[in-house]
């Protein structure tokens, strides 16, 4: 096992009714900004919930943040919550909401020429305005987590950033929020999830005993529960144990003395941005071919997760990889988040464009080993075909 250092001071206020705790985590600011996505908070109640409460504080709002957000749109905000002196900022949302959150606060603090450079240049985040969540989907992690993905319409590019001080102050969970998701949204959050846990966890040995059975042991419950949820989408255990085992999969926990491999999600970040499609229909697509073409350097893990997750042990280890291959994908089908460019349209000259665009950002030593170049991503892509 490798050296490591691990920090993670976000308060997880989970359960029910728990939305109304928010006014005492507020006590010490002054200016709140309120910031959420396209409307469902005010469909299904939680807008009404928030407000209420924070109806003793000055507050303002920033809606209309949109799915995979855009810079564009973040630094509108950026604008608004500086004109008016804002010292807190409230997501109330998914990923996507708490993602552009993150981008929004440390922007707020940015000194220098453009806050992309954060992304694109990798300048360190030195400020950020404290932040705290109102988690409504299960997927990314995002509220235990210091990262944020951030989409350019002008330039289309998606890229990530990072750091200790864009993490939540407090998130809340309350699992009820997840009875208004559309079934896709649920079968995304699995399948993110899932893939979360596979990047930390499906590399190479590294003795790391609590790590590789925690990840085995969060699949598993992934898988359960997912289920479960979209069989009854009321049944109040299964989206507690669903919501928080996402939270889970990518608060740095299982990350901790392991290497990790992450080309799955900067191959999907490419088909994002080109096709606009769900962060994780781009994940199942990239995948199952990731799994074959680094079959051999992923070998001894395989065999743990063939075993310990989908219970494949006949003692064949070949025929148990490969079992389980099929089986992950299975699932991500079964759930209703297909596996092929050809189910969302995609045409075979994706391929192209998405190595291009992989090359142009020198995204060209992906995965663990530092293997996975754009003659490789040829090959996963063209198992999805
Ligand atoms: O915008 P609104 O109206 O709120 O609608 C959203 C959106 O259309 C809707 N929704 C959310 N909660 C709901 C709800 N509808 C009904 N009831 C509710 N309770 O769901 C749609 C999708 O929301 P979004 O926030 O985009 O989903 P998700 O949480 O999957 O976030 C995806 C984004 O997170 C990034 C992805 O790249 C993508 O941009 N990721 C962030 C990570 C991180 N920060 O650590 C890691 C991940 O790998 C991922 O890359
Ligand atoms: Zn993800």
């Amino acid at each position: 096992m490798r050296d490591f250092e691990f920090y993670n001071p976000v308060k997880i206020i989970f359960g029910k009714n728990k939305i109304e705790k928010i006014a005492k985590e507020l006590k010490a600011y002054k200016k709140i900004m309120l910031i959420y996505g396209q409307g469902s908070i005010k469909r299904n109640g939680i807008y009404d919930r928030v407000v209420s409460v924070l109806e003793d504080k000055d507050f303002i709002e920033f809606s209309g943040i949109e799915p995979n957000p855009s810079y564009e749109t973040l630094m509108k905000a950026v604008d608004l919550a500086k004109e008016n002196n804002v010292d807190f900022l409230l997501a109330v949302g998914g990923g996507s909401v708490i993602d552009g959150t993150k981008f929004i606060s440390a922007a707020i603090k940015y000194s220098g020429d453009d806050p992309w450079n954060m992304l694109s240049k990798c300048e360190r985040v030195l400020a950020a305005v404290p932040l705290g969540s109102v988690l409504t989907i299960p997927a990314t992690g995002s509220e235990m987590n210091g990262g944020a993905v951030i989409s350019r319409k002008s330039s289309g590019e998606k890229l990530s950033f990072g750091s200790y001080l864009l993490m939540p102050k407090f998130s809340i969970l309350e699992p009820e929020v997840m009875y208004s998701l559309p079934d896709i949204q649920i079968a995304n959050g699995i399948v993110d999830a899932f893939v979360h846990v596979l990047e930390q966890y499906l590399t190479y040995p590294m003795n790391a005993d609590l790590q590789d059975e925690w990840s085995a042991s969060l699949l598993r419950v992934i898988v359960k529960n997912g289920k479960a949820v979209l069989k009854n989408r009321k049944d109040y255990d299964a989206n507690s144990n669903l919501m928080w085992a996402a939270t889970m999969s990518l608060n740095g926990l299982i990350a901790k003395g392991v290497v990790e491999d992450w080309s799955t999600h900067i191959i999907g970040h490419e088909i994002t941005a080109l096709y606009n499609i769900d962060h994780a229909q781009t994940l199942a697509i990239v995948l199952p071919g990731i799994m074959r073409s680094q079959k051999k350097e992923k070998f001894e893990k395989l065999i743990h997760f063939a075993e310990n997750v989908w219970g494949f042990d006949s003692g064949n280890n070949e025929e148990n990889v490969e079992n389980a291959i099929l089986k992950t994908e299975d699932f991500f089908n079964e759930i209703g988040i297909k596996t092929k460019l050809s189910d969302y349209n995609i045409p075979k000259g994706a391929i192209e464009k998405i190595c291009k665009n992989l090359e142009k950002k020198n995204f060209v030593e992906l995965g663990e080993n530092k293997s996975v170049s754009p003659e490789v991503v040829r090959e996963v892509l063209t198992f999805s075909l």
